[in-house]
């Protein structure tokens, strides 16, 4: 048994008090995942966006907004935990300037100055010590290339490369790479099916 720390869902990045950035993840697969961890035994502390899913009543739950907010508090759990799985969507952006007041319209265009948020599954990763970081991965191109380069910046163990059509989907197509580059598991069907298949990868790779 362990414990497994689950970021999921988007972020959201506000630009004034009524309008924010955000993207399309639904927190569903994070919701599979969590229940598939659970089903198997596990204890499972979710960080979580804002989202309509609902968690396994038997998962810590954690809400956050921001991207920022996420970090601080995945670095407080991970501290307790025994492995990540970083199937959040965090906004990699925030507007530089939060507007205190409603941005009013003026005629012209608008620019907006973004900048970087910090990459919480690298972070997390960077500090893993003995412990384990699975990543995901979104990608229109060079698909598997793209992942096995995330793996090696971010330091995970393994990563799980799916496809857009997994956002605000039913099902999911996913393939894990390890480290070496190697596809250690293909399987497609409803998250539910996913996640479970997931869990019985990271149990067998990951968790002692
Ligand atoms: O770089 P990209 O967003 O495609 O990487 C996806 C992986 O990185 C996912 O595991 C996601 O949860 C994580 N990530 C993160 N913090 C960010 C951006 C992505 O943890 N700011």
């Amino acid at each position: 048994m362990a414990r497994i720390l689950i970021t999921s869902g988007p972020t959201r990045q506000y630009l004034d008090p009524v309008r924010y950035i955000t993207n399309a993840s639904s927190g569903r697969m994070g919701a599979c995942l969590v229940a598939a961890a659970i089903e198997r035994g596990h204890d499972v502390v979710v960080v979580s966006g804002p989202v309509d899913v609902r968690y396994d009543t038997r998962a810590t739950v954690h809400r956050v907004t921001t991207t920022d907010e996420m970090l601080s508090v995945v670095r407080r759990q991970f501290a307790e935990c025994d492995g990540l799985v970083g199937v959040a969507a965090p906004c990699d952006y925030r507007p530089l300037r939060v507007e205190d007041h409603k941005i009013a319209k003026t005629g012209q265009p608008l620019v907006l100055h973004l900048v970087e948020t910090p990459d919480i599954v690298a972070t997390m990763g960077s500090e893993k010590g003995d412990r384990w970081v699975v990543g995901f991965a979104l990608e229109t191109e060079d698909h598997r290339f793209r992942a096995i380069t995330k793996l090696q910046k971010k330091s995970c163990d393994l990563i799980v490369l799916n496809e857009p059509q997994a956002m605000d989907s039913a099902t999911n197509q996913v393939e894990v790479l390890d480290g070496l580059g190697n596809v250690v598991l293909a399987c497609s069907g409803s998250k539910e099916d996913v996640a479970a298949r997931l869990f019985e990868l990271f149990e067998s790779r990951l968790i002692h």
